[in-house]
């Protein structure tokens, strides 16, 4: 019998150190905003941080970080250079692995492709205390994969009915994946992005929570929000994560409370990383 490729991969694939994938049904959310911003605030807390830009045919997260050059994950996948060889540093240590921007054929990675740069992710995973990845929007065959391998999967949203239709499809697309594959898909928790303050984000996250608990059977719980604020768009036009520009300010607070619901996960998990 022919297995499907969208079957055929290890359900029970963790990378060594915890993984947060962060993700999102739609463009323009603060996906990468979040993720680049968090793994600076965990490097910032004492941790070794690497993030990885799986937004590979349109990826940016290496610009919110102010680092354009070097090779890139096509090149250790067209085996130019190793995975290690890619790895580049940000702010404060962070660490990054970014990937090529406009690229068709990093856009469709075949199968044996995405298992070499999980194959590759698996073993730098065990030098670094958490991996933070960088995902598409949408429900593409990369983002149902690189879910399977998370610890935690945090889907940002903004109050927008559709963003957060959007980020109901992808919670949707995941659980069908879990269900169809038997991967272990956690039940991604919600950062409401680009809102007005503590109440519409908590406002936003339990509508989302119900009709996820209606249709799914799953209570996504609320990671956290973020407020829409000029020092968040403001550092991204000038290269610079906003948690080393507004260090009082409230998106910082609300970005260390996201960041803290990681540190359990770290503790625990981490040791057996980095022995
Ligand atoms: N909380 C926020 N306040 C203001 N602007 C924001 C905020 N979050 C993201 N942005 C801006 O929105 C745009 C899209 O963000 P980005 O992180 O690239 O989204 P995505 O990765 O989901 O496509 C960027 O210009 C970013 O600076
Ligand atoms: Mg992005």
């Amino acid at each position: 019998m022919q297995t499907h490729p969208m079957n055929d991969f290890d359900r029970s694939r963790k990378l060594a150190a915890p993984f947060v994938l962060v993700t999102g049904g739609k463009g323009g959310v603060g996906k990468t905003t979040v993720c680049a911003n968090l793994g600076v605030q965990m490097a910032q807390e004492g941790h070794s941080v690497l993030l990885v830009d799986l937004d590979l045919g349109l990826s940016n997260l290496g610009l919110f970080l102010g680092v354009h050059h070097g090779p890139t994950l096509e090149d250790a996948l067209s085996g130019k250079c190793t995975f290690r060889e890619c790895l580049q540093e940000g702010p404060d240590g962070v660490r990054l692995l970014t990937a090529a921007n406009g690229s068709e054929a990093m856009g469709n990675l075949s199968h044996d492709q995405r298992q070499r740069l999980i194959e590759g992710l698996a073993e730098l995973s065990r030098e670094f205390d958490v991996v933070l990845g960088d995902s598409a929007a949408g429900v593409g065959p990369d983002v149902l994969h690189f879910a399977a391998m998370a610890d935690r999967v945090l889907v940002v949203t903004t109050p927008e009915v559709a963003a957060l239709t959007d980020a109901y499809g992808v919670i949707k697309a995941l659980d069908q994946f879990g269900i169809r594959t038997g991967a272990d898909i956690p039940t991604p928790e919600l950062v409401v992005n680009q809102c007005s303050g503590v109440e519409e984000g908590q406002d936003i996250a339990r509508k989302l929570r119900q009709v996820c608990e209606r249709f799914l059977a799953r209570t996504p719980r609320q990671a956290g929000w973020i407020p829409r604020s000029r020092s968040v768009s403001q550092a991204a036009q000038v290269a610079a994560p906003f948690v080393g520009v507004s260090k009082r300010g409230l998106e910082q607070l609300c970005l260390r409370q996201i960041a803290g619901r990681f540190r359990t996960l770290i503790a625990i998990k981490a040791p057996l990383a980095c022995p």
